[in-house]
Formats: C-alpha cells, structure tokens, sequence
C-alpha cells in the first residue's frame, strides 16, 4: 500500500466504477468530517426533544465511528509510515479506543435526562480534543511527506461510501 501512496509512484486510483463525485485531498475530507460532526454537537445542544436527540446521537455514533474507521485502516497507517512515527498515530488510536466506549454508551440508548446529556457533552468535548491534535499537528506534518493526499483522499471517500451503504 504504500508504494501506492507515493507520489513519485504513478499507480491508478481506486478502480471502483461508480465513484463519481470529485478527488478530494485527505486532510480536506477529514476536515469535512470534523466540521460535520461539530455541527452535529451543536445541533443537540439546541435539540428540545428526545426524538430530535436520539435521531442526532445516531447520526454523531454513525459518523464518528466511520471516520475512525476510514483513519484507522487508511489514513493513519499511511502516516505512521510516511513520518516513520511512534508517538501521533499510537496516540490517536488509543483516544479512538475511548471514543468507541463513548459511542458504546449512548449508541441506541434512550435519552432520559442530565446523565445521559452528560455523557454527549463529554463525548463532545473528547472529540475536539482529538480533533484538534489532528488538525494541529498529525495533518500539517502529513501534508509535508510524500504521501500523495489525492490518492489518499479518493481511498477514504471509497471506504467512506462502502461503510455508509453497510449502515443504511
Ligand atoms: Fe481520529
Ligand atoms: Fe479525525
């Protein structure tokens, strides 16, 4: 894979017939991720019924547990390779481990009162916390090697529509 990865390799892109939406650099997907789900977390904060939550829980465990996955089986192996890296990538898959047992607790359940809005705060905050180590510093030096992010991009947004088409 990552031979596929380097940009001085000219190798085909994914040869999946029906991608049809456009390339998208890595880094700029993910950042599309990130933002979709903050919006998300705002949006419960606003959300005065317990249908409107539960329908947005859904929707924040669906995303985020995609995203991780997408980073976990393409993103960050690419990177921990192309940085040589033992700290970042270690790092971030161990707070990926403690958002899953966060997305375990409120996946599916029923949102009955300050306990369970507690747990989605918290939830909340983790995730801009992890999401900002990403954006700040794993991202950056990312997009200083060689990896070619267009490649990389179009990867992730395959893997992305095969999950989501399981899900639905
Ligand atoms: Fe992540
Ligand atoms: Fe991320």
């Amino acid at each position: 894979m990552t031979t596929l990865l380097n940009k001085t390799t000219q190798s085909a892109t994914p040869s999946k017939s029906n991608i049809q939406s456009k390339s998208q650099d890595a880094t700029t997907l993910l950042r599309a991720d990130h933002k979709l789900v903050s919006g998300l977390f705002d949006d419960y904060e606003k959300a005065s019924t317990k249908a409107m939550k539960k329908k947005l829980v859904s929707e924040i465990c669906m995303e985020l547990s995609i995203h991780a996955q997408v980073e976990e089986e393409i993103f960050y192996p690419a990177v921990k390779h192309a940085l040589k890296d033992h700290e970042l990538v270690p790092e971030a898959t161990v707070e990926h481990e403690t958002l899953k047992s966060l997305i375990a607790q409120v996946d599916g359940v029923e949102p009955d009162g300050e306990m369970f809005d507690a747990k989605i705060k918290v939830l909340q905050e983790y995730v801009k916390h992890h999401v900002k180590e990403e954006q700040e510093e794993m991202f950056p030096k990312a997009k200083a090697t060689k990896l070619d992010m267009m490649e990389l991009g179009d990867m992730i947004a395959a893997r992305k529509r095969e999950l989501m088409a399981d899900r639905s």
